[in-house]
């Protein structure tokens, strides 16, 4: 049973159904009457996608990049490889790129700087949860959920080791999972 291996749920479903709707309300009233395409990052974003467009009311445009960091070093290097890029012309249309987590920043700068050149009209973000100790560069963040520890964090979407993404809340894992 992957649940043996939770230590702690921090983020139960209702609070992040409740957050859903407060980031899909407030996104519906910001882009209004423009062309918004929704970018998820995969494939930790893949369950906060999918909840958060629900609660979104206008009408919106999807599209998946999947990215990989370049060897064991990379997470500190920055750069990162495109595994799969937008299917969509994104040119005058307003980006909102979906993440489940952001911990140094590395991987949303460089995607950010990486569609600077598709002149959409605009790029921002919205990221359900943020680990703000880790950070090393600073990333523009229009919507956050909610700020977590330092700790190694599962469910949601989000794996250790590909596993967990599957647990419906956030919750952080055993010390006794990763050190043994
Ligand atoms: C995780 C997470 C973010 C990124 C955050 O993805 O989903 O995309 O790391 O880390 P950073 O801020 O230090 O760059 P991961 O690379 O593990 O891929 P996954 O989404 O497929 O799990
Ligand atoms: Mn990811
Ligand atoms: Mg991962």
């Amino acid at each position: 049973m992957i649940v043996n291996d939770v230590k702690e749920i921090l983020i139960g479903k209702e609070e992040l159904n409740a957050k859903c709707r407060e980031l899909g309300a407030m996104i519906s009233k910001d882009y209004a009457g423009r062309d918004l395409v929704l970018v998820g990052i995969l494939k930790g974003s893949v369950v906060f996608m999918t909840d958060l467009m629900k609660e979104i009311t206008i009408p919106v445009m999807l599209d998946f990049m999947a990215v990989s960091s370049y060897g064991a070093d990379t997470k500190s290097s920055g750069v990162v490889k495109i595994i799969k890029d937008l299917d969509m012309d994104v040119e005058g249309k307003s980006i909102l790129i979906v993440e489940d987590i952001i911990d140094t920043g590395l991987t949303l700068g460089y995607l950010v700087e990486y569609l600077r050149a598709r002149k959409a009209s605009s790029i921002e973000i919205v990221c359900l949860l943020d680990k703000k100790e880790r950070r090393k560069v600073e990333i523009p963040v229009k919507y956050r959920g909610f700020d977590v520890p330092d700790e190694f964090i599962i469910g949601y979407g989000i794996d250790y080791a590909e596993r967990y993404r599957n647990l419906p809340y956030v919750a952080s894992l055993k010390e006794e999972v990763y050190t043994k």
